[in-house]
């Protein structure tokens, strides 16, 4: 395998996919502002929307694609030329513009359009051969692809590859898939259509059985090079694989994964804040990575470790993901070693017999509080006569 072929695309979707999440809005400034972040960060190509689906959305990929510095810009068009040509007049002001087109394969979704599957095939090659007449980069997405039939699957594949798809995006739709499966399907596509190895394989999963992440990495390991994602796993219903997810899981078990993103990853605790903030979705405490708790420890073991060697329950440092500080929090389950090492940050310097007092007083105060702040702690110290 050579290098470039260990190198995973991160392809954010923050803005497209996260945005459709019900209630996440953001307005054109926030877009503009998240797309900057994400540029900034090291993401390989942004969606920055739905060109057709309103004034408003075609106004914000515009303006994305004017500002782009480094990002592929990317838009998402359904299967036909109006949406196509729309999505094109949004983001051919980028630097590097993509053209996103998909339409849903398995039984289900070809039901909708009410197409036959020879009828369908049609659709896919018309419309992928005229994305690929305006733009030299086209990703093609037949949606529902984890419940496709197999061989309709490749044939729908190999008709994209042949009218000019430079990306085959697989997307779990519905969060269905399990990691062996999302594997397979990425082996058994590059094994069996003509041409597989000469684009890249993405791969998008959604969140509703919880897997997104392991589904993701799985396909990576069975030869996906692009990973579809989003910040803090924005998206509809239980949402999309979470960005920071992924790329720690790529950073820190390199060993067993050995693949390279093009991350800045100290810069993903400021914009899971900031779309957090701009989207009214607030993360959970527990999130991986980013979550408040995160790198946070109460307990007294935990507590006592972590000041004797970080690597004890911690396998990130805080700073990789953009935090100043593993955070100790003072509560009823923390030590006095860890009590000594924060009254010292705050400026106590206390002896044995000091510490022992001021244990029982601080034990005392925890169990009426559910965390202990600093300031609690020098009321603690002032109002008491250990203090020196
Ligand atoms: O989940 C999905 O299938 C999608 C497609 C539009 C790629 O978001
Ligand atoms: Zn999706």
């Amino acid at each position: 395998m050579t290098k470039e072929q260990d190198r995973v695309v991160i392809f954010d979707t923050t803005l497209r996919d996260g945005e459709q999440s019900p209630g996440a809005t953001m307005s054109h400034a926030e877009k503009l502002e998240i797309a900057g972040l994400l540029d900034e960060m090291g993401v390989d190509i942004i969606e920055a929307g739905f060109p057709i689906a309103s004034e408003g959305d075609f106004a914000a990929v515009k303006a994305i694609a004017e500002q782009a510095n480094n990002s592929v810009i990317c838009g998402l068009a359904r299967a036909n030329f109006k949406d196509i040509d729309r999505c094109w007049e949004a983001v051919k002001h980028a630097k590097r513009p993509r053209i996103h087109t998909f339409i849903g394969t398995s039984p289900l979704h070809r039901a909708i359009p009410n197409l036959n599957m020879d009828e369908m095939a049609e659709r896919i090659h018309e419309t992928v051969s005229h994305a690929r007449n305006l733009c030299d980069n086209v990703q093609w997405s037949p949606m529902d692809a984890t419940r496709t039939e197999e061989d309709y699957l490749c044939r729908t594949v190999e008709i994209a590859i042949k009218a000019g798809a430079t990306t085959i995006n697989i997307p779990d739709t519905v969060g269905y898939t399990a990691p062996r499966e999302s594997a397979a399907l990425i082996a058994m596509l590059l094994e069996r259509v003509p041409g597989a190895d000469e684009i890249i394989f993405a791969t998008h999963c959604h969140n509703d059985l919880g897997m997104a992440t392991a589904n993701s990495l799985a396909a990576v390991e069975a030869g996906a090079r692009q990973i579809e994602c989003t910040i803090n796993g924005l998206g509809e219903r239980a949402g999309n694989t979470a960005l920071e997810e992924v790329v720690m899981a790529l950073k820190v078990r390199n060993d067993i994964m050995p693949f390279q993103t093009g991350i800045d990853t100290t810069k993903l605790m400021n914009i899971s804040r900031r779309v957090a903030a701009v989207s009214g979705f607030a993360v959970q405490f527990n999130k991986a990575i980013v979550g408040k708790n995160a790198f946070a420890h109460e307990s007294g073991i935990h507590q006592d470790g972590m000041l004797k060697n970080a690597e004890t329950f911690e396998i990130m440092r805080p700073e990789d993901v953009g935090l100043s500080a593993t955070n100790l929090v003072m509560g009823k389950h923390s030590g006095r070693a860890a009590l000594r090492s924060k009254l010292a940050e705050l400026g106590f310097e206390l002896g044995d017999n000091q510490l022992k007092d001021v244990f029982v007083r601080f034990k005392a105060l925890a169990d009426q509080k559910k965390e202990i702040y600093d300031e609690d702690l020098i009321a603690l110290m002032q109002t008491g006569d250990a203090v020196e």
